[in-house]
C-alpha cells in the first residue's frame, strides 16, 4: 500500500504529448452460433448462416498521453482485451486507426506470444527480438530476465509445462526489460503470486518515475483507483465514460449492481468449437442447486461434448463475484488433472471443500483450452449463477476467508468467552 501511497501522492505527472492515439476504431468477428440450438438452427437456416458479424469495438477513439497511467474497466467481454491487442498491433481494426509513438511492449493474454514447444530460453530471445530488442542487447540482460522472472530453474523447459503464473512471470520479465516507454498490460498480473505482484508493482513504480505511460486493463477497481491517473469505461464495444478513476469506477459499479447482467442477445460462446462445455451444474450431496453455504463441499460438473477426439485439453474455471472481481481461475492442469485424450461426451468434476468464498452472488466461466493454453476451444462465459450464503465464517469483507487464527498476547489478556 504505502507504493501506491507514493503513486498518488507524486499526482498526475501527464503532460500534453500523445504516447498513443485510437482513432474511430471499430473491430468485428465471425462468431460460432450456439451449440446446443445447433439442430433447430441447422434446419432453420438450411444450414446456412452459422456464424454472425459480432462488433467486439465501435468506433472508439482515445488517447494515452506521455507520463499517464491510463486504467480500462468494463465487464467480461466488453472489447477491453480487444482494444488492446488493436493498441498492440496484434489484431487489425477492421476501420480507425491506431497511431504509436512511443516504443511499446505489451503483456496481452496468458502465453500470448510464446510458442509452447520451445524453451523459456528459446521464448526469452524470440520475444525479446519481436519487441524489438537486438540479439547483442539480449544476451546483455537475459540474466537480468531470468532472475526476474525467478525461472532459473526451469528457463530450459519448454513452456508448455509452465503454470499459469510462471509464463506470465517469464512474460513480465521480458517484456519490463525490453524497456519499454509504452507499456501495455491486461489483466494477467493476477496470476503471479503475491510476491511477484509487488515486484511488478515495484517496477510500475520506477516506470512512472522515469516518465513512462502505463495502460492497464483490469477488474481490480482498487488498483485503477490507487494507481491509475485517468480511467476509461468500455461498455459493448463503446467508450461508455472517461474521467477521473473514482468518478468512472463509482459510475461504473453502480451500472454493474444495478444491471448485473450482460445485454440479450451478446454472445457468450467463443473458440473453435471441437469440444465444448454444455453446461456447468452446481451440486451439494449430490443435488444440483443454485445456494452453496460457505463451508460446505461443492461440485461444480461441466458437461461436455465433443464433435472429435481431443488430446490433452485443459479445463478451467473463472469464479467471480457478480459485477465484481474474479476470485479464482483453477485449471485441470495446474491442478495436475491431465486426461490424455477424451472423447464423446462427459463430465469434469472441479470439488471445492470448505468453500471459502463469502456470501454474496457469483457467476462461473469456463474454458476449455489445448496443453499450451493457448488454443481456445471454447470459452462459455456465464456458464452458470450461484449465491453464496453465510456459512462458517462471521467475515463479510472481501471476497474470501481465509480461516484465520488469531491469537491476542499481553500481561493481563482476559478473553471475553472465559468471562
Ligand atoms: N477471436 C475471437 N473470435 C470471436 N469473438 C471474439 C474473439 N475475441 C474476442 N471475441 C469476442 O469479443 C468480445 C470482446 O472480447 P474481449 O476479450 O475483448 O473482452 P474483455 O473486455 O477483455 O473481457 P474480459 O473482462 O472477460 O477479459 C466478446 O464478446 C468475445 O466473445
Ligand atoms: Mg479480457
Amino acid at each position: 500500500m504505502s507504493l501506491l501511497a507514493r503513486l498518488t501522492a507524486s499526482g498526475d505527472p501527464a503532460g500534453d504529448e500523445i504516447a498513443l492515439s485510437v482513432d474511430d476504431v471499430s473491430k468485428t468477428f465471425r462468431v460460432h452460433q450456439e451449440r446446443a440450438n445447433s439442430l433447430k438452427q441447422f434446419v432453420a437456416t438450411g444450414g446456412r448462416n452459422r456464424y454472425e458479424e459480432f462488433y467486439a469495438l465501435r468506433d472508439v477513439s482515445l488517447r494515452v498521453r506521455v507520463g499517464e497511467a491510463l486504467g480500462i474497466i468494463g465487464h467480461n467481454g466488453s472489447g477491453k482485451s480487444t482494444l488492446l491487442k488493436c493498441m498492440a498491433q496484434i489484431l487489425r481494426p477492421n476501420a480507425g486507426s491506431i497511431t504509436v509513438n512511443k516504443r511499446m511492449a505489451a503483456l496481452l493474454e496468458l502465453g500470448a506470444g510464446f510458442h509452447p514447444e520451445l524453451s523459456g530460453r528459446d521464448n526469452v530471445f524470440l520475444n525479446a527480438a519481436i519487441l524489438g530488442m537486438a540479439r547483442r542487447e539480449i544476451e546483455a540482460r537475459f540474466d537480468e530476465i531470468v532472475e526476474f522472472s525467478g525461472l532459473e530453474q526451469f528457463i530450459d523447459s519448454p513452456v508448455k509445462t509452465y503454470s499459469s503464473g510462471m509464463y506470465v512471470r517469464l512474460a513480465f520479465a521480458v517484456a519490463i526489460n525490453v524497456d519499454p516507454e509504452l507499456l501495455l498490460i491486461d489483466e494477467i498480473l493476477a496470476v503471479g503470486d503475491v510476491t511477484f505482484q509487488q515486484r511488478c508493482m515495484e517496477k510500475f513504480v520506477d516506470l512512472r518515475n522515469q516518465n513512462r505511460t502505463l495502460v492497464l486493463v483490469t477488474h481490480d477497481t482498487g488498483n485503477v483507483r490507487h494507481f491509475c491517473d485517468r480511467a476509461i469505461w468500455i461498455d459493448h464495444g463503446r467508450v461508455r465514460a472517461e474521467g477521473k478513476p473514482g468518478d468512472v469506477i463509482d459510475e461504473y459499479t453502480e451500472t454493474m449492481l444495478g444491471t448485473g447482467r450482460r445485454a440479450e442477445g451478446e454472445p457468450a460462446r467463443r473458440g473453435s468449437g471441437e469440444i465444448w462445455v454444455d453446461r456447468v451444474e452446481i451440486l451439494v450431496d449430490g443435488e444440483p442447486v443454485d445456494r452453496v453455504r460457505n463451508g460446505s463441499t461443492v461440485t461444480f460438473r461441466l458437461h461436455f461434448d465433443t464433435s472429435k477426439p481431443i488430446e490433452g485439453p485443459v479445463f478451467a474455471l473463472r469464479l467471480q463475484t457478480l459485477g465484481g472481481p474474479m476470485v479464482t481461475a483453477p485449471s485441470s492442469r495446474d491442478n495436475g488433472a491431465m486426461p490424455a485424450m477424451v472423447t464423446g461426451r462427459g463430465t469434469v468434476d472441479v470439488v471445492v471443500d470448505d468453500l471459502p468464498l463469502l456470501a454474496g452472488p457469483h457467476v462461473v466461466h469456463t474454458e476449455v483450452t489445448g496443453w499450451g493454453r493457448m488454443h481456445t476451444y471454447d470459452h462459455l462465459q456465464e456458464a452458470a449463477r450461484f449465491d453464496v450464503l453465510a456459512g462458517t465464517t462471521d467475515e463479510t469483507s472481501g471476497v474470501v476467508t481465509l480461516r484465520p487464527r488469531w491469537d491476542v498476547a499481553g500481561d493481563s489478556v482476559v478473553d471475553l468467552r472465559d468471562l
